[in-house]
C-alpha cells in the first residue's frame, strides 16, 4: 500500500516529482552551478587508496575540478581508469596515474554524468560520445555513481536524442531499422564531417523514440549488426544519483 501524501505528486520510487524538498546547502541557480555542486558532493564516495572510473562530460569535468582541489584525496588515490581521451588529458594534468581498463581487476566506485535517468535509474547516455568507453568502465565497477542535475531525470527514457556508436559501413541499414521501431536517426557530425569516436567509429542519434522497457531495448539493439554500443545503461544502471536541485543534493538509490 501507498503511504504518499496525496497532495504529493512526486514519484512513488524516487521521491521526486512536483514535492519540494529541503536541502541542507544554500539554494544554487543555473545549470553549472547545480553540476558543481554534484561534482563536489560526489567527492564523499571517493577514499584514499581508491582506483575509481571516471566518466565523461561537462558534470564530470566538475567532479575532476573538485577532485584536483582537494590535494589529500588527488595525492592518495592509487589512480582512475577513465572513459575517454578527453578526460584521461584532465586526470593527467593533475598528476592522477590513469591505468589500463584491461589491468585493472574491478573498481569500487565508477563516477558519471547522465544524458537521461529514470526513476529506476537507467540511463541515456552517449551525448559526449564516449559511451563505449563508458560502458566497459562502468561494468568494472561495483557502483555506478551518477552525478546529474535535475533537467536529466524523466519519467521514461527517449526524450533526449539516442547515441548509439556504429560501424560506419552500417550507418543506412541500422538508421532503417530505428525508423521500424519509430524513430529518426541522424548521423552526428563535427562540423561538416561525421564525428569520430575515441574508437574510430561513428555516432547515431535516434530520436523520437520512447524506451519503456531498457533492459530489452538495450538487448535488442545490441545485437543488430554494425551496432558498437547503444547508449541505453539498463545493465550498467545506476546505483544510486546524486541528483542536483534548486533545493539541494537529493540521493536516489536504486536496486
Ligand atoms: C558522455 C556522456 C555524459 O555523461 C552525458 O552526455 C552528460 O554530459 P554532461 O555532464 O555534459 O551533461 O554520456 O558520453
Amino acid at each position: 500500500m501507498s503511504t504518499q501524501n496525496p497532495s504529493d505528486n512526486s514519484h512513488p520510487s524516487t521521491g521526486i516529482g512536483n514535492k519540494a524538498h529541503a536541502g541542507s546547502v544554500a539554494p544554487v541557480h543555473s545549470q553549472d552551478e547545480l553540476k558543481a555542486l554534484v561534482g563536489q558532493e560526489a567527492l564523499k564516495y571517493v577514499k584514499t587508496g581508491d582506483i575509481i572510473g571516471v566518466g565523461t562530460g561537462s558534470t564530470v569535468n566538475y567532479f575532476i575540478k573538485a577532485l584536483g582541489a582537494n590535494e589529500a584525496l588527488r595525492k592518495g588515490l592509487k589512480g582512475a581508469v577513465s572513459s575517454s581521451e578527453a578526460t584521461t588529458a584532465l586526470l593527467r594534468e593533475l598528476g592522477i596515474p590513469v591505468l589500463e581498463a584491461s589491468l585493472v581487476d574491478g573498481l569500487s566506485i565508477y563516477i558519471d554524468g547522465a544524458d537521461e535517468i529514470d526513476h529506476d535509474g537507467y540511463m541515456i547516455k552517449g551525448g559526449g560520445a564516449a559511451l563505449t568507453r563508458e560502458k566497459i568502465v562502468a561494468s568494472l565497477a561495483k557502483s555506478f555513481i551518477c552525478i546529474a542535475d535535475e533537467s536529466k531525470l524523466v519519467s521514461t527514457l527517449g526524450r533526449f536524442p539516442l547515441p548509439v556508436e556504429i560501424i560506419p559501413m552500417a550507418a543506412t541499414q541500422l538508421m532503417r531499422r530505428f525508423e521500424e521501431l519509430g524513430g529518426s536517426a541522424k548521423l552526428r557530425l563535427k562540423g561538416e564531417a561525421p564525428l569520430v569516436t575515441d574508437n574510430g567509429q561513428h555516432i547515431l542519434d535516434v530520436s523520437g523514440l520512447q524506451i519503456k522497457e531498457p533492459k530489452a531495448f538495450e538487448s535488442l539493439v545490441s545485437q543488430w549488426a554494425g551496432v558498437v554500443t547503444v547508449g541505453v545503461f539498463a545493465y550498467q544502471q545506476a546505483t544510486l544519483c546524486l541528483l542536483a536541485t534548486k533545493q539541494g543534493v537529493k540521493t536516489l538509490k536504486f536496486n
